[in-house]
C-alpha cells in the first residue's frame, strides 16, 4: 500500500511537491490552536496500518516541534505501521558543541527527542560540521539529500563567468562540490563570529576576479550577517554585485532586505523553506530519497510492535 503524506501546517506546498513525485496518498491533519496557546492534533484521515510520512520543515523549531511530536505519537496510537519525517530544513544543527561553559549541545538533544518519536528522517544538507554524520546523534535511520547538484545546475544555467565564494571554512564542503559540478573556480574566506548578527572576515586579494560574477554560496542564511559582510568586502575590492545562492532560506527578521541593501544582485534559494527567493526545487530529490529509505527500512516488525504496545 502507498504511504500516506500528512503536512503539518504551513507545509502543504512542500507536500504537494513531494506527492507529485511519489506514489503516495494525501492525508488531512489538523492542528488547532486554543486561545491559551495549547494545541490539539487530529488526523482527519485514519493512518491505521499505513506508513505515515509527516512533512514539516523545521524553521522556527520551538513552535513546530510540539505539534510534530504529538502528531507522530497520535499516528502510532491510531495504528500507523511506521511514522517518518521529511524535514527539508533540520534545525539546531549549528549548536553542535559547547561554545561556552554550561551551554546545551542542542543538536544532540534535538536529535534525541526526534529519534524517540519517529522511525526515520529525511532532510536536505543538514549543517554537518563538528557532527560528521547524522548517525552520530540520531538513533533512527536517516537520509540526506545533497543540494549541490541542483545549485550547480542553476548556476550553470543562469550565471555568466561565475567565481564561487564561500564565506567561511564550514561552507567549503558545499562550495567545492558545487564548483566541481559547475566547473567554476572557487575560493573560501575566513570568518570569525562576533555576535548573533555580526561577523569579521579575512578576504584574500580577489582583484583577478573583477571580470567574473561573484556567486556567494552558503548552506544557511539566517541573520544574514555572514553574507552582508561578504558582500561589503567583495564590493570594497571592486568586484561586481554578487549573486547569493543558499540552500536554506531561514532569513530571520530583516535579513533578506539587508542583503539586497548591501548590494546583492540576486538572491536564490532552494524550497526547503518556503520563501520568495526560492528558485531551486528539491521536491524530486527528497521524494526519491525518502521512498528509497522507506523501502529499505528494517522497522516493519519493530514499528508495529511499538504501535501495539502504545495502544
Ligand atoms: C555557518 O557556518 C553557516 O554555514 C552560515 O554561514 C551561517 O549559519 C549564516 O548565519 P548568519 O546568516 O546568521 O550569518
Amino acid at each position: 500500500m502507498n504511504p500516506i503524506l500528512y503536512a503539518l501546517p504551513g507545509n502543504e506546498e512542500l507536500r504537494d511537491g513531494l506527492a507529485a513525485q511519489w506514489p503516495a496518498d494525501h492525508g488531512a491533519l489538523e492542528v488547532h490552536r486554543f486561545p491559551d496557546g495549547e494545541s490539539l492534533v487530529r488526523f482527519a484521515d485514519a493512518p491505521a496500518g499505513r506508513d505515515v510520512v509527516l512533512i514539516c520543515t523545521l524553521r522556527d523549531p520551538d513552535t513546530r516541534l510540539w505539534p510534530l511530536l504529538v502528531a507522530a505519537d497520535t499516528a502510532r496510537d491510531l495504528g500507523a505501521r511506521s511514522v517518518g519525517l521529511v524535514a527539508p530544513y533540520l534545525a539546531y544543527m549549528r549548536q553542535d558543541q559547547q561554545f561556552a561553559p554550561g551551554q546545551a549541545i542542542t543538536a544532540k538533544h534535538f536529535a534525541r527527542v526526534l529519534s524517540a518519536h519517529l522511525d526515520w528522517l529525511t532532510t536536505v544538507d543538514p549543517h554537518l560540521h563538528r557532527v560528521h554524520t547524522l548517525d552520530e546523534i540520531y538513533s533512527i535511520p536517516t537520509a540526506v539529500v545533497a543540494a549541490a547538484p541542483l545549485l550547480a545546475r542553476w548556476i550553470e544555467a543562469n550565471v555568466e563567468r561565475p567565481v564561487l565564494i564561500g564565506p567561511d571554512a564550514e561552507s567549503r564542503q558545499w562550495v567545492s562540490r558545487v564548483a566541481d559540478l559547475a566547473q567554476a573556480p572557487w575560493l573560501i574566506l575566513e570568518k570569525t563570529r562576533l555576535s548573533d548578527q555580526r561577523v569579521e572576515l579575512t578576504v584574500p586579494d580577489v582583484a583577478r576576479w573583477k571580470k567574473s560574477t561573484p556567486v556567494i554560496v552558503d548552506d544557511i542564511i539566517s541573520s544574514g550577517g555572514t553574507l552582508v559582510e561578504t558582500i561589503h568586502q567583495l564590493r570594497e575590492q571592486g568586484l561586481r554585485r554578487p549573486v547569493c545562492v543558499a540552500v536554506h532560506a531561514v532569513f530571520a527578521q530583516w535579513a533578506y532586505w539587508a542583503l539586497l541593501e548591501a548590494g546583492a544582485a540576486q538572491i536564490v534559494t532552494t524550497n526547503t523553506i518556503a520563501h520568495d527567493s526560492n528558485a531551486i526545487d528539491i521536491g524530486a530529490a527528497v521524494a526519491e530519497t525518502s521512498r528509497a529509505l522507506l523501502a529499505r527500512l528494517p522497522l516493519r516488525g519493530a514499528a508495529s510492535a511499538r504501535a501495539v504496545a502504545v495502544a
